[in-house]
């Protein structure tokens, strides 16, 4: 090549062909689908214009099968950095059209490459993830090529975000990488996840299943609990990405970014003064209150269809990301049982390494009874919340809203727990159990003596009144100070934020340790 002109045609033309991947057809077949290209995806999902690629000319070096004349610029997956609402971001996205996106030693390179570069530069990473897994005429460089990926991940946990999302086949040891991350999208009909697929399983166990009910997305969203999150399309997969970005600080040191609040801070929710039914036994939905309190309705719920017993969302008071924790009475009565446990404890967790606050809202009769909950271990698994309450140092606003009984009400957020400041609402009812169970309990041997079945229940109403002027109110925590106040319910937003406010400068340490022995 003689002159420079030359060489920066060259150049475009490298480039051009870098950027087909595994060739037009097989961008077709993409298509055909329903899916994206690695390189569309990227360009949705990111600000435009913002993409700068690595490794554009990056090739496997395998030479095993006959493959090492099979090469296509950038191997199977695209990476680089990027912004997010003027943030930066690193992103990798496998490319289905070369070798199905199948990992190979040069594309772990790549991968490892963003990775290691978010971290020096404290920005989040995104994986989109479309592939065949473990690269077979790679073998073990495959399989290391994982592993390496598999350790960064587990450094950069609670460093910075890490989100995945799935938009194929993501099959094999290949999902221990999405399972390392904070979060996983996961779109309806095209993705989906296993540790064996459905061949294996079926040699195996015999069991015949389709892929899409093994490890679909809404297998995975509400049964495994493995995806937070559920989108209809590609597009609305990479909208949740960005949405969810916006709640969360770049890194572990930073403060997530404040947002123009157009909410009034002292609006006041008349409704909230009679969202709870007479009847303690009667549902209603935890997501009304949220939506009255938060600024402009809006919050971002995670793992919405898995232990839809209690709520875990982002939202926003006067422009500061919190994460808030609800029971829903509307499913299971609040109840906590071990999926929920499960699912808050990590969202809590989650909440306290980003330097999220927590706003704790408490409906619940307490935990699940049963062999079912006690041979799965609810014991363990409740203290996982139980546990990353207590660890966590963030500002922690807690309000009753109506029951907390028991080892339930400890968990929650409880002054106990360092609670910050806790609150609760008139219909508040805080003690060791519900107003049955316990005169089940303490009068046992005087309600057998009754023989009358009138009189029986006479006796019951009676002591279950006693009872309940005694204990179902705030007024008894309160008088401990174990509630920092009772609230009028339409106040709820404005107490909040004040709350919130005077947490700004709040600064608690654990002890110094190694690591902590979370019940896992
Ligand atoms: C190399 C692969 C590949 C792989 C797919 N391809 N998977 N090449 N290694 N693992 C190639 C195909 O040869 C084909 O090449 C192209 O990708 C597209 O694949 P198709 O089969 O034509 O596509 P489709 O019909 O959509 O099926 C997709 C698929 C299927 C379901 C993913 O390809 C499949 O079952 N692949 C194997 C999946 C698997 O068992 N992987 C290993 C998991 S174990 P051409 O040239 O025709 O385009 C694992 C261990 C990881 O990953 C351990 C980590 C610790």
């Amino acid at each position: 090549m003689d002159n420079q002109q030359e060489k920066v045609k060259q150049l475009i033309s490298l480039r051009e062909k870098a950027r087909l991947g595994g060739g037009e057809k097989r961008i077709a077949s993409q298509h055909e689908k329903g899916k994206y290209t690695a390189r569309e995806r990227i360009a949705m999902l990111l600000d435009e214009g913002s993409f700068e690629e690595f490794d554009m000319f990056v090739q496997h070096r395998c030479t095993n099968f006959g493959i090492s004349d099979t090469q296509y610029l950038g191997d199977g997956v695209v990476t680089g950095y990027g912004t997010i609402d003027n943030r930066l971001v690193y992103i990798y996205a496998q490319d289905f059209t070369v070798f199905g996106g199948a990992l190979s030693e040069s594309m772990a390179m790549k991968i490892c490459k963003v990775m290691d570069q978010a971290m020096k530069m404290g920005a989040p990473v995104i994986g989109l993830n479309d592939s065949g897994g473990a690269r077979i005429q790679e073998s073990v460089n495959a399989l290391a090529g994982y592993a390496e990926i598999f350790q960064r991940n587990i450094l950069a946990s609670g460093v910075i975000p890490q989100i995945s999302a799935i938009f194929g086949p993501c099959a094999g040891g290949a999902v221990y990488s999405p399972a390392l991350t904070d979060f996983t999208i996961m779109s309806e009909g095209t993705s989906y996840m296993f540790v064996t697929g459905p061949k294996v399983v079926k040699s195996v166990t015999g069991e015949t299943v389709t892929q899409e009910q093994l490890g679909g997305a809404k297998v995975h969203a509400s049964k495994s609990g493995v995806s937070h999150f559920v989108s209809e399309t590609e597009e609305d997969g990479l909208l949740v990405i960005r949405k969810l970005l916006s709640y969360l600080p770049q890194n572990n040191l930073e403060d997530a970014p404040l947002s123009i609040c157009t909410d009034a801070v002292d609006r006041l929710e008349d409704a909230l003064n009679e969202i709870i039914p007479d009847n303690p036994n009667k549902p209603y939905d935890v997501t009304d209150i949220i939506k009255g309190i938060v600024d402009n309705g809006e919050y971002l719920e995670s793992q919405k269809l898995y232990a839809p017993n209690i709520v875990t969302c982002f939202a926003r008071f006067n422009g500061q990301s919190v994460g808030i924790i609800a029971n829903q009475p509307k499913y299971l009565a609040g109840v906590l049982d071990i999926n929920a446990s499960r699912k808050a404890a990590r969202f809590v967790r989650f909440c306290d390494a980003f330097n999220i606050p927590i706003v704790t809202l408490v409906d619940v009769p307490g935990f699940l009874p049963g062999t079912a909950q006690e041979y799965g271990g609810i014991i363990i698994h409740g203290a996982k919340l139980l546990f990353a309450y207590g660890e966590a140092t963030v500002p922690k606003v807690t309000v009753i809203l109506r029951k907390s009984y028991g080892g339930a009400y400890c968990v929650m957020s409880s002054k106990h727990l360092r609670g910050d400041i806790n609150y609760s609402w008139p219909s508040g009812e805080i003690a060791v159990m519900g107003a049955s169970g316990a005169i089940e309990v303490l009068y046992s041997k005087d309600i057998a003596k009754i023989e009358n079945p009138e009189e029986k229940a006479a006796f019951i109403a009676e002591k279950e009144a006693e009872y309940k002027d005694a204990f179902a109110n705030p007024y008894e925590a309160a008088k401990y100070g174990y509630v920092d106040d009772v609230i009028e319910p339409r106040n709820t937003r404005f107490r909040i934020i004040r709350a919130l406010q005077s947490l700004a400068t709040k600064k608690l340490v654990n002890p110094a340790k190694k690591h902590s022995n979370i019940p896992l």
